[in-house]
């Protein structure tokens, strides 16, 4: 409807490392939000802003193709869907408004505890299953190491015990995931954080002003938590 189209439309993550944040973000800032509701878009009641929950992989897409004007996502994320897009030929334009002060996190080479490991050259004609091909392809480029890898949307931590692959690249955070799994952490490719990304040509003049008002509340909320 020509009435809502101007309404701000920020996408987050629905559930995963980032929603807790993300929301408390919101809420800090002063975004009344009904919390309960757990339906894909949610009515901010006290500003023109729609807040979409959505699966964090397909947040940068839906900004770089101007269906949400804002989105909160993991810098890991946003670069591989940007280097996937490089690889297609298609446009991945977005700004960074802000790095957050959450969602902390590193993409690491980890094998099985037992292996010995002597750097990148150790996974020369390896296995390696991954949620994030090309950011592991483009260190082994780097590395100039030869490896197979197989992508997985999940469940990565068990590939080597399942006989799947020889080494893993995943996200660790506490590194409880690794140490459950008999695996050992030797290489970080990535570091990274949540970052509030806003799409290109956004010329609204109303919803530029909503983010003017936005970006001091936020930079507000993260110098208190300091
Ligand atoms: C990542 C990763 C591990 C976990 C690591 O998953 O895939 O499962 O976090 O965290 P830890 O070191 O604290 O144990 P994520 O939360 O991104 O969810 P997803 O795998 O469902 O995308
Ligand atoms: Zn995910
Ligand atoms: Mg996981």
């Amino acid at each position: 409807p020509a009435t809502e189209s101007k309404r701000l439309r920020i996408a987050m993550q629905k559930s995963g490392r980032l929603s807790v944040d993300s929301q408390a973000l919101f809420t800090s800032c002063g975004l009344k939000i009904n919390l309960r509701e757990q339906r894909l878009i949610a009515h901010v009641e006290n500003m023109d802003i729609d807040i979409l929950r959505v699966r964090d992989d397909d947040i940068p897409g839906l900004v770089m193709d101007g269906v949400c004007d804002l989105g909160i996502v993991g810098e890991n994320v946003l670069e591989e869907e940007s280097l996937q897009r490089q690889l297609d030929n298609d446009s991945f334009d977005y700004t960074v408004l802000k790095r957050l002060d959450f969602g902390g996190c590193r993409l690491s080479i980890a094998v099985p505890q037992e292996d010995e490991y002597r750097g990148p050259a150790s996974l020369d004609g390896k296995t390696i299953a991954t949620t994030y091909p090309r950011l592991l392809g483009r260190y082994l480029k780097q590395q100039g190491v030869n490896a197979r890898v197989v992508n997985l949307k999940g469940s990565v931590e068990v590939a080597p015990r399942a006989g799947l692959a020889d080494a893993i690249c995943d996200l660790v955070s506490t590194g409880a995931t690794l140490e459950a799994n008999g695996l050992k952490e030797v290489d970080v490719i990535y570091r990274s954080k949540a970052v509030l990304i806003q799409r290109k040509e956004l010329t609204d003049s109303k919803q530029l002003k909503l983010i003017d008002k936005l970006m001091p509340r936020i930079n507000g909320v993260m110098q208190a938590n300091e």
